[in-house]
Protein backbone atom coordinates (compact mmCIF):
# COMPACT_ATOMS: atom_id res chain seq x y z
CA UNK A 1 0.00 0.00 0.00
CA UNK A 2 1.51 3.32 -1.25
CA UNK A 3 1.21 5.29 1.94
CA UNK A 4 0.91 8.31 0.39
CA UNK A 5 -2.15 7.26 -1.42
CA UNK A 6 -3.73 6.12 1.20
CA UNK A 7 -3.84 8.65 4.33
CA UNK A 8 -6.92 6.63 5.65
CA UNK A 9 -6.36 5.40 9.73
CA UNK A 10 -6.22 1.47 9.66
CA UNK A 11 -9.74 0.09 9.10
CA UNK A 12 -12.45 1.41 7.48
CA UNK A 13 -11.80 0.73 3.82
CA UNK A 14 -12.91 1.86 0.37
CA UNK A 15 -14.64 -0.81 -1.87
CA UNK A 16 -15.74 -0.06 -5.09
CA UNK A 17 -17.85 -2.15 -7.45
CA UNK A 18 -17.93 -2.31 -11.33
CA UNK A 19 -20.97 -4.28 -11.13
CA UNK A 20 -20.42 -5.97 -14.19
CA UNK A 21 -22.68 -9.24 -15.92
CA UNK A 22 -26.26 -8.71 -14.90
CA UNK A 23 -26.77 -9.45 -19.09
CA UNK A 24 -25.02 -12.38 -19.57
CA UNK A 25 -26.37 -13.46 -15.90
CA UNK A 26 -29.22 -13.31 -17.41
CA UNK A 27 -28.40 -14.91 -20.77
CA UNK A 28 -27.43 -18.29 -19.41
CA UNK A 29 -30.73 -18.31 -17.83
CA UNK A 30 -32.69 -17.66 -20.48
CA UNK A 31 -34.26 -14.83 -19.23
CA UNK A 32 -34.50 -11.22 -20.17
CA UNK A 33 -31.12 -8.45 -19.86
CA UNK A 34 -33.59 -6.54 -17.51
CA UNK A 35 -34.12 -9.37 -15.24
CA UNK A 36 -29.96 -9.72 -15.19
CA UNK A 37 -30.60 -5.71 -13.87
CA UNK A 38 -33.24 -6.32 -11.03
CA UNK A 39 -31.02 -9.52 -9.93
CA UNK A 40 -28.32 -7.02 -9.87
CA UNK A 41 -29.88 -3.94 -7.89
CA UNK A 42 -31.09 -7.04 -5.22
CA UNK A 43 -27.68 -8.37 -4.76
CA UNK A 44 -26.71 -4.70 -4.37
CA UNK A 45 -28.84 -4.33 -1.42
CA UNK A 46 -27.54 -7.33 0.04
CA UNK A 47 -23.85 -6.53 -0.63
CA UNK A 48 -24.10 -3.09 1.10
CA UNK A 49 -25.85 -4.65 4.27
CA UNK A 50 -22.91 -6.91 4.27
CA UNK A 51 -20.46 -4.50 3.62
CA UNK A 52 -21.97 -2.36 6.42
CA UNK A 53 -21.14 -5.48 9.33
CA UNK A 54 -17.79 -5.31 8.09
CA UNK A 55 -14.77 -2.77 8.39
CA UNK A 56 -15.69 -1.42 5.15
CA UNK A 57 -16.07 2.44 6.24
CA UNK A 58 -16.93 3.47 1.76
CA UNK A 59 -18.62 1.64 -0.67
CA UNK A 60 -18.97 2.88 -4.35
CA UNK A 61 -20.55 1.52 -7.35
CA UNK A 62 -20.96 1.52 -10.67
CA UNK A 63 -24.79 1.50 -12.09
CA UNK A 64 -24.90 3.41 -15.10
CA UNK A 65 -21.92 4.91 -16.93
CA UNK A 66 -21.75 8.05 -19.64
CA UNK A 67 -21.23 5.14 -22.22
CA UNK A 68 -24.27 3.16 -21.27
CA UNK A 69 -26.85 5.70 -22.59
CA UNK A 70 -26.48 3.90 -26.27
CA UNK A 71 -28.31 1.09 -24.80
CA UNK A 72 -31.50 -0.02 -26.29
CA UNK A 73 -34.27 1.95 -24.66
CA UNK A 74 -36.42 -0.47 -23.32
CA UNK A 75 -32.87 -1.46 -20.76
CA UNK A 76 -32.40 1.91 -19.89
CA UNK A 77 -35.78 2.70 -18.72
CA UNK A 78 -35.75 -0.62 -16.86
CA UNK A 79 -32.36 0.66 -14.90
CA UNK A 80 -33.15 3.87 -14.86
CA UNK A 81 -36.24 2.52 -12.74
CA UNK A 82 -33.90 0.37 -10.75
CA UNK A 83 -32.05 3.48 -9.80
CA UNK A 84 -34.98 4.75 -8.40
CA UNK A 85 -35.57 1.92 -6.86
CA UNK A 86 -32.46 1.93 -5.14
CA UNK A 87 -32.31 5.23 -3.99
CA UNK A 88 -35.77 4.66 -2.37
CA UNK A 89 -34.10 2.30 0.13
CA UNK A 90 -34.40 5.12 2.60
CA UNK A 91 -35.64 3.22 5.45
CA UNK A 92 -33.16 0.04 5.32
CA UNK A 93 -30.28 2.34 5.08
CA UNK A 94 -31.08 3.74 8.44
CA UNK A 95 -31.74 0.46 9.91
CA UNK A 96 -28.34 0.34 8.68
CA UNK A 97 -27.28 3.52 9.53
CA UNK A 98 -25.49 4.38 6.12
CA UNK A 99 -25.36 7.45 4.36
CA UNK A 100 -26.15 7.02 0.48
CA UNK A 101 -24.25 9.77 -1.93
CA UNK A 102 -24.46 9.88 -5.62
CA UNK A 103 -21.39 10.80 -7.99
CA UNK A 104 -21.79 11.95 -11.96
CA UNK A 105 -21.85 14.31 -14.29
CA UNK A 106 -23.74 17.52 -11.76
CA UNK A 107 -27.01 18.08 -12.74
CA UNK A 108 -26.68 21.36 -13.63
CA UNK A 109 -23.82 20.71 -16.36
CA UNK A 110 -24.90 21.06 -20.00
CA UNK A 111 -23.87 17.00 -20.55
CA UNK A 112 -26.02 15.79 -17.62
CA UNK A 113 -28.25 12.91 -18.91
CA UNK A 114 -30.24 12.30 -15.53
CA UNK A 115 -33.57 12.46 -15.94
CA UNK A 116 -35.91 14.67 -13.28
CA UNK A 117 -37.63 11.99 -11.72
CA UNK A 118 -33.78 10.17 -11.16
CA UNK A 119 -32.36 13.31 -9.83
CA UNK A 120 -35.61 13.69 -7.49
CA UNK A 121 -35.25 10.29 -5.83
CA UNK A 122 -31.20 10.77 -5.30
CA UNK A 123 -31.56 14.26 -3.71
CA UNK A 124 -34.05 12.94 -1.54
CA UNK A 125 -32.12 9.89 -0.36
CA UNK A 126 -29.15 11.66 0.02
CA UNK A 127 -31.26 14.23 2.23
CA UNK A 128 -33.39 11.00 4.27
CA UNK A 129 -30.15 9.69 5.36
CA UNK A 130 -27.50 12.39 5.85
CA UNK A 131 -27.88 11.98 9.73
CA UNK A 132 -26.09 8.80 9.60
CA UNK A 133 -23.05 8.22 10.72
CA UNK A 134 -21.88 4.62 9.86
CA UNK A 135 -21.20 3.36 6.08
CA UNK A 136 -20.79 6.00 3.03
CA UNK A 137 -22.46 4.16 0.41
CA UNK A 138 -21.95 6.14 -3.08
CA UNK A 139 -23.68 4.65 -6.27
CA UNK A 140 -22.50 6.46 -9.65
CA UNK A 141 -24.73 6.73 -11.90
CA UNK A 142 -24.41 9.17 -15.28
CA UNK A 143 -20.66 8.96 -14.52
CA UNK A 144 -17.58 8.52 -16.26
CA UNK A 145 -14.15 8.85 -14.78
CA UNK A 146 -12.46 11.38 -18.03
CA UNK A 147 -15.86 13.55 -17.67
CA UNK A 148 -14.84 14.13 -13.99
CA UNK A 149 -11.57 14.87 -14.13
CA UNK A 150 -12.01 16.53 -17.10
CA UNK A 151 -14.64 18.63 -15.65
CA UNK A 152 -12.37 18.61 -12.26
CA UNK A 153 -9.51 20.52 -14.57
CA UNK A 154 -12.12 22.76 -16.51
CA UNK A 155 -13.05 24.25 -12.95
CA UNK A 156 -10.02 24.44 -11.19
CA UNK A 157 -8.92 26.67 -15.07
CA UNK A 158 -12.39 28.52 -14.72
CA UNK A 159 -10.94 29.60 -10.83
CA UNK A 160 -7.71 30.56 -12.15
CA UNK A 161 -5.89 27.28 -10.59
CA UNK A 162 -2.07 26.81 -11.20
CA UNK A 163 -3.32 23.59 -11.51
CA UNK A 164 -1.63 21.17 -9.08
CA UNK A 165 -3.08 18.14 -7.67
CA UNK A 166 -4.98 19.19 -4.63
CA UNK A 167 -6.74 21.38 -6.68
CA UNK A 168 -8.44 18.14 -8.99
CA UNK A 169 -8.77 16.36 -6.29
CA UNK A 170 -11.08 18.69 -4.61
CA UNK A 171 -12.80 19.47 -7.23
CA UNK A 172 -13.55 15.90 -8.41
CA UNK A 173 -17.65 15.19 -8.30
CA UNK A 174 -17.25 13.97 -4.27
CA UNK A 175 -14.19 16.12 -3.02
CA UNK A 176 -14.75 13.53 0.16
CA UNK A 177 -14.02 10.31 -1.33
CA UNK A 178 -11.45 9.18 0.07
CA UNK A 179 -8.56 6.90 -2.34
CA UNK A 180 -10.07 3.28 -2.75
CA UNK A 181 -8.51 0.70 -1.32
CA UNK A 182 -9.96 -2.31 -3.14
CA UNK A 183 -11.55 -2.06 -6.78
CA UNK A 184 -13.80 -5.51 -7.64
CA UNK A 185 -14.95 -6.21 -10.87
CA UNK A 186 -16.86 -8.93 -11.70
CA UNK A 187 -17.65 -11.02 -14.86
CA UNK A 188 -14.01 -12.04 -15.90
CA UNK A 189 -13.45 -8.85 -17.13
CA UNK A 190 -9.97 -8.45 -16.23
CA UNK A 191 -9.20 -4.98 -17.62
CA UNK A 192 -9.84 -1.35 -16.36
CA UNK A 193 -13.04 0.56 -16.53
CA UNK A 194 -14.04 3.98 -16.71
CA UNK A 195 -14.35 4.43 -12.97
CA UNK A 196 -12.46 6.23 -10.51
CA UNK A 197 -8.90 6.77 -12.59
CA UNK A 198 -7.84 9.47 -10.11
CA UNK A 199 -9.26 7.83 -6.55
CA UNK A 200 -8.18 4.11 -7.59
CA UNK A 201 -4.30 4.81 -8.04
CA UNK A 202 -2.65 2.08 -5.92
CA UNK A 203 -5.60 0.57 -5.37
CA UNK A 204 -5.87 -3.71 -5.03
CA UNK A 205 -8.20 -4.98 -7.82
CA UNK A 206 -9.85 -8.33 -7.11
CA UNK A 207 -11.25 -9.59 -11.01
CA UNK A 208 -13.86 -12.45 -10.58
CA UNK A 209 -15.63 -14.72 -12.65
CA UNK A 210 -18.61 -14.30 -10.62
CA UNK A 211 -21.60 -12.35 -12.43
CA UNK A 212 -22.27 -9.09 -9.99
CA UNK A 213 -25.86 -10.76 -9.41
CA UNK A 214 -24.10 -13.85 -7.43
CA UNK A 215 -21.30 -12.07 -6.21
CA UNK A 216 -21.34 -12.88 -2.34
CA UNK A 217 -20.39 -11.66 0.98
CA UNK A 218 -17.66 -14.49 1.23
CA UNK A 219 -16.37 -13.36 -2.25
CA UNK A 220 -16.40 -9.66 -0.34
CA UNK A 221 -14.22 -11.02 2.53
CA UNK A 222 -11.60 -11.81 -0.26
CA UNK A 223 -10.87 -9.40 -2.10
CA UNK A 224 -11.23 -7.01 1.74
CA UNK A 225 -8.19 -9.65 2.20
CA UNK A 226 -6.05 -8.28 -0.72
CA UNK A 227 -6.23 -5.03 1.77
CA UNK A 228 -5.11 -6.32 4.77
CA UNK A 229 -2.77 -8.45 3.09
CA UNK A 230 -0.67 -5.29 1.60
C1 LIG B 1 -23.69 -4.25 -15.74
O1 LIG B 1 -24.11 -5.39 -16.44
C2 LIG B 1 -24.78 -3.25 -15.54
C3 LIG B 1 -24.67 -2.04 -16.38
C4 LIG B 1 -23.67 -1.77 -17.15
C5 LIG B 1 -25.76 -1.08 -16.30
P1 LIG B 1 -24.12 -5.44 -18.03
O2 LIG B 1 -25.45 -4.99 -18.51
O3 LIG B 1 -22.95 -4.69 -18.57
O4 LIG B 1 -23.97 -6.97 -18.28
P2 LIG B 1 -23.12 -7.67 -19.42
O5 LIG B 1 -21.73 -7.16 -19.31
O6 LIG B 1 -23.76 -7.32 -20.72
O7 LIG B 1 -23.24 -9.14 -19.08
C1 LIG C 1 -19.25 -1.15 -16.64
O1 LIG C 1 -19.94 -2.08 -17.34
C2 LIG C 1 -20.21 -0.07 -16.22
C3 LIG C 1 -21.09 -0.43 -15.14
C4 LIG C 1 -20.99 -1.51 -14.39
C5 LIG C 1 -22.16 0.51 -14.89
P1 LIG C 1 -20.05 -2.03 -18.93
O2 LIG C 1 -20.55 -3.35 -19.33
O3 LIG C 1 -20.76 -0.84 -19.38
O4 LIG C 1 -18.51 -1.86 -19.28
P2 LIG C 1 -17.72 -2.12 -20.58
O5 LIG C 1 -18.28 -1.21 -21.61
O6 LIG C 1 -17.88 -3.56 -20.88
O7 LIG C 1 -16.32 -1.76 -20.15
MG1 LIG D 1 -21.03 -5.25 -19.12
Amino acid sequence: MNPELHTLPTGRHHVACIMDGNGRWAETRDLPRTAGHTAGEENLASIVRAAAQRDIGWLTVFGFSTENWVRPRAEVRHILGLHERLFGRVEELNDNNIRIRWIGRPFDSPESRTPRFVQRSIRKAIADTAQNTGMVLTVAFDYGSRFEMMNAARNARADGSDLNMNDITKRLHDADLPPVDVMIRTSGEIRVSNFLLWQAAGAAIHFTDTAWPDLSASELDTALSLVEAS
